[in-house]
C-alpha cells in the first residue's frame, strides 16, 4: 500500500489527501518508484463529439473487453479504468474520440486559489524536464463556470504553481507555448459529487497522451471549406453497419473523401492512426506521448507499443491493397472536391480503390445492384449554401433515392429539423450528434 500524498501546504485544509484510486497514486512518483512498480492500473478519459458516447463505449468494451475494471459514460465523453499497456493500443485504434488523457490526480477544492498549493506540491518533475514547453487548459462545468467564472485564471494559478515547483527543484522554469507545447495538461473543474461535500468542486487533473487529436488521422489535405470531422464520419459509417457484409458504400456529396476514407480503414481492420504510425515507425515523433517521461522511461511499455505500430503497419498497409474496387464510390458536382478527395485517399494508396466522379448527386445513379449503402454528408446549409437551399436539397434527394436507390439504405448528416421534415421516408435511426457548434442529426432509412 503505497502512502498517501502529502498535501503540506493545502491552505484551510490541513489535510492528507488520498488519490481516488491507490493505483493511480503511481503516476506521480518519481520514475525510480514507476519502473519498479507492476502495478499499473489508470484512469483516463477519452472526449469525443455529443452524441457518440454510447458508440464509443461500446466500441471501448469491445477492444478491452475483459481488461477493463471500469466504464463510465459522461457527457463528452467516457472515463475508463484499465491497465495502461492494454489501453495505449485502444487509445491509437478508436474511431470515435476527439482526444485521450490520463488521469494524475483528482483533489476537492473550494476556490481557485486552491489551486496553487496544489500544482506547486506536484511531483512534476517525474512528469516532464523543465526543458520542455507546456500549456494548461481548463474546463469547467456549468456550476463552476457559474460560480468561479474565470478558466483563464484557473490555469494561470495552476500554471504559477507549477512553475515554482520547478524552481524550487531544479532551480529553472519551463516555458509555456500555447500554440506548440511539448506536453498540455487539462483541468476540469466540476461540482462535486460527494455527498459528503468536503468542498463543493472536484479537480481532475490529466495530461492529453497524444497532444493532437486522434481525429486528425493525417490524410486530410487543406482547401475544403466543409469538411467533415473523421470521428463523426466514423460514426456515421458504424451506425450504417457497413464492413458486417459485401456491399457497396456511396458518398454522393464526397467533398474531401472523408467518409470513403473512414469506411476503407474500418473495411480493412486498419487503425484510424495507421498514418501517424506509419510516421513513428520511419522515425517521427507524432504523438506528444512519446516524449513524456513516464513513457519514455519504462522501457517494457515502449517496446511493446512500437511493436504494436509496426505489426499494424505492416498488415494495415496489405490489407488496405485488398479492399476490392468497385466496394467505394463517391462523387461531388465540385472538380476541385474531387482532386482533393483523390489526393486524400492516395495518402492510404486507395486512389485506384476508390471509383471517384463528377456529377450532380441528384442525378446519380447507384453504381451497382443492392445490398448497398449511401453514407454522406449533404451541405445543410450552416457553412454551404442557405438553409432554404439545403432544405430543398434534402428533399429532391430523399426522392431521389427513394425512386432509384431501391434496397439500398441511406444515412444523412443532416442540421437543422426544418430541413429534413420534408423528407417523406421513415427514419429507421435517428441519432443526434453535435458536429462543433452545429446540432444535427444522422439519419438512416430503409429504401424498398
Ligand atoms: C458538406 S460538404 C461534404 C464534406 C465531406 N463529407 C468531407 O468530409 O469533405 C458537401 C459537398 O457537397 C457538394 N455538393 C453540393 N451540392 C451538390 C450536388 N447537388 N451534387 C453533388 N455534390 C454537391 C459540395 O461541392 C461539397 O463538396
Amino acid at each position: 500500500m503505497l502512502p498517501p500524498v502529502s498535501l503540506k501546504n493545502f491552505g484551510h485544509y490541513n489535510m492528507r489527501l488520498q488519490w481516488p484510486q491507490d493505483d493511480a497514486f503511481i503516476t506521480c512518483l518519481p520514475r525510480r518508484i514507476f519502473n519498479n512498480t507492476q502495478r499499473s492500473m489508470k484512469q483516463f478519459f477519452l472526449s469525443c463529439p455529443k452524441g457518440l458516447e454510447s458508440l464509443l463505449e461500446e466500441e471501448c468494451r469491445k477492444f478491452l473487453g475483459e481488461s477493463l475494471t471500469g466504464l463510465r459514460a459522461s457527457d463528452g465523453g467516457i472515463k475508463v479504468d484499465t491497465d495502461i499497456k492494454n489501453f495505449l493500443p485502444y487509445l491509437l485504434s478508436t474511431r470515435l474520440a476527439s482526444r485521450g488523457y490520463m488521469q494524475l490526480g483528482q483533489w476537492p477544492i473550494n476556490r481557485l486559489q486552491d489551486l496553487y498549493d496544489l500544482s506547486r506540491n506536484f511531483e512534476f518533475e517525474s512528469w516532464m524536464d523543465w526543458r520542455q514547453t507546456f500549456k494548461i487548459t481548463t474546463l469547467f462545468d456549468l456550476k463552476a463556470k457559474y460560480v468561479l467564472n474565470n478558466s483563464l485564471l484557473a490555469s494561470q494559478i495552476f500554471k504559477d504553481g507549477l512553475v515554482d515547483r520547478f524552481r524550487d527543484v531544479t532551480g529553472n522554469r519551463p516555458t509555456v507555448d500555447v500554440k506548440h507545447s511539448q506536453i498540455s495538461f487539462l483541468l476540469r473543474i466540476e461540482e462535486s459529487r460527494n455527498t459528503s461535500k468536503i468542498a463543493p468542486f472536484m479537480l481532475t487533473f490529466y495530461v492529453d497522451m497524444t497532444g493532437i487529436p486522434l481525429s486528425n488521422r493525417g490524410y486530410r489535405a487543406p482547401g475544403h471549406e466543409a469538411p467533415l470531422r473523421e470521428n463523426i464520419a466514423a460514426a456515421m459509417v458504424m451506425w450504417a453497419n457497413f464492413g458486417e457484409q459485401a456491399e457497396i458504400l456511396v458518398d454522393p456529396f464526397v467533398g474531401t473523401g472523408t467518409i470513403l476514407i473512414e469506411s476503407a480503414m474500418i473495411l480493412a481492420k486498419v487503425p484510424p492512426s495507421f498514418l501517424k504510425l506509419r510516421d513513428w515507425t520511419k522515425g517521427r515523433r507524432p504523438y506528444d506521448m512519446l516524449e513524456h517521461l513516464w513513457f519514455q522511461n519504462n522501457s517494457a511499455l515502449n517496446s511493446q507499443l512500437s511493436d504494436w505500430a509496426n505489426t499494424q503497419v505492416t498488415m494495415g498497409e496489405k490489407s488496405l491493397l485488398k479492399i476490392p474496387s468497385g466496394i467505394l464510390w463517391g462523387s461531388d458536382l465540385d472538380p476541385n472536391a474531387i482532386l482533393l478527395a483523390k489526393k486524400n485517399l492516395a495518402r492510404l494508396g486507395l486512389d485506384r480503390t476508390v471509383r471517384l466522379s463528377e456529377g450532380n448527386a441528384l442525378t446519380m445513379m447507384p453504381p451497382g445492384p443492392p445490398p448497398g449503402v449511401v453514407v454522406t454528408n449533404p451541405p445543410y446549409g450552416e457553412r454551404m449554401g442557405t438553409p432554404e437551399e439545403s432544405a430543398e436539397l434534402f428533399f429532391n434527394l430523399s426522392e431521389h433515392l427513394k425512386n432509384n436507390y431501391k434496397g439500398y439504405r441511406a444515412y444523412l448528416l443532416a442540421g437543422d429539423p426544418k430541413m429534413h421534415k420534408g423528407i417523406h421516408l421513415k427514419t429507421s435511426c435517428k441519432k443526434p450528434v453535435r458536429n462543433g457548434d452545429i446540432e444535427c442529426r444522422v439519419l438512416g432509412y430503409n429504401l424498398f
